[in-house]
């Protein structure tokens, strides 16, 4: 019998905290679009600047945006970066030195810029060069700080006519969702899925607009769980991924795929799940779907991110880790700024 109450006392950090509010600081993410200037406006494309928790903000505003919109987790732009270019740099610390380069990169190239933050050396060099910024509230994990970084592009996006669905309609099911996650919850589906990839591999496959949130699944499980995983998309994945299905059953035992999937899948994908399940039956491998829930492609794609974080968030419990820390990555950026290899 699992004792939820004990293992719930693993998190230190109080990741569950930050989850339960995730609508909540949503809503109140909306409200920051108004703070993006409208003189950003009448750019030809988007560049998203930003280094894991914070890119994926760029990853998911690709997938809806009208305009061509890349994320660059990188040092270094893109050679076509120019004066129609809206760079928005995207940093949780305001410390990542990758985003801070291309950063200072982009300033020669256009003056369409922006920045999201809590404060650190982005929000210093904003205000030494005069560039606004929007001030994200300080202590959550980057990753943990979602809704902060992604909703106020969405409400600024869609205010300037540049995405379709209405991102406000998405607080609605992501609240039902949260209430059916909660510890306290009597089916708690993120709590059984859990305890079904405890010991495993997840491979999480997206398409379209759900493979970001395929990869934020891979990378949540990564940094909560502290477990491997992976992930991929459709179609590509059929194009290469299967391939390494062949030996499967000798090295990767422990793998179980987890298609997401909604119900504006393209109808050629859905079809190649279906060849994709058989497949994998045929070699004795795991999987499982999970749908999203929502009117809309918008509503069903952070349905099923907001119930990856919240797998993430148990899978971690199950595993005996606190969710929150992520040493190796501050180990690692301490090495970096001590110059040591
Ligand atoms: C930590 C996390 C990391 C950071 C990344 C960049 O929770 O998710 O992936 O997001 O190291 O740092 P920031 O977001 O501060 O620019």
């Amino acid at each position: 019998m699992l004792d939820l109450e004990a293992l719930l006392r693993l998190d230190e950090g109080r990741m569950l905290q930050a989850l339960r509010g995730f609508p909540e600081q949503a809503e109140r993410a909306l409200g920051l679009a108004c703070r993006v200037p409208n003189n950003l406006q009448g750019f030809k494309n988007a560049v998203v600047l930003g280094m894991g928790g914070s890119a994926i903000a760029g990853d998911i505003l690709a997938k809806f945006s009208l305009v061509p919109v890349i994320t660059v987790r990188d040092y270094r732009l893109p050679a076509w970066v120019n004066t129609e270019t809206l760079l928005i740099a995207i940093s949780y610390s305001g410390e990542t030195e990758e985003t801070l380069g291309a950063f200072r990169e982009g300033l020669r190239r256009t003056q369409r810029t922006v920045a999201l933050t809590t404060g650190g050396a982005l929000a210093a060099l904003c205000e030494e060069e005069g560039i606004p910024w929007v001030p994200v509230p300080p202590g959550f994990q980057p990753r943990a700080a979602l809704a902060f970084l992604l909703f106020p592009l969405l409400g600024c996006f869609a205010r300037l006519g540049y995405i379709r669905e209405d991102p406000a309609s998405v607080l609605a099911p992501l609240r039902e969702l949260r209430d059916a996650c909660l510890p306290t919850s009597a089916h708690n589906l993120a709590l059984d899925l859990a305890q079904t990839l405890r010991d495993k591999v997840p491979v999480v496959y997206g398409a379209g607009p759900t493979a970001p949130v395929a990869y934020r699944w891979k990378t949540q499980i990564n940094e909560n769980a502290k477990q491997p995983a992976c992930w991929a998309e459709l179609p590509e994945l059929c194009h290469n991924e299967i391939v390494g299905y062949e030996l499967a059953d000798r090295l990767f035992s422990q793998g179980l795929v987890i298609f997401l999937r909604t119900s504006f899948d393209h109808p050629r994908v859905a079809k190649r799940v279906e060849i994709l399940k058989e497949v994998l039956s045929s070699r004795g491998l795991a999987f499982l779907e999970v749908w999203g829930e929502g009117e809309s492609i918008l509503s069903q794609a952070l349905w099923l991110l907001h119930f990856g974080d919240w797998v993430s968030f148990y899978l971690a419990l199950l595993n005996g880790v606190d969710p929150t820390p992520v040493r190796p990555i501050q180990e690692l950026k301490q090495r970096l700024k001590a110059g040591t290899s």
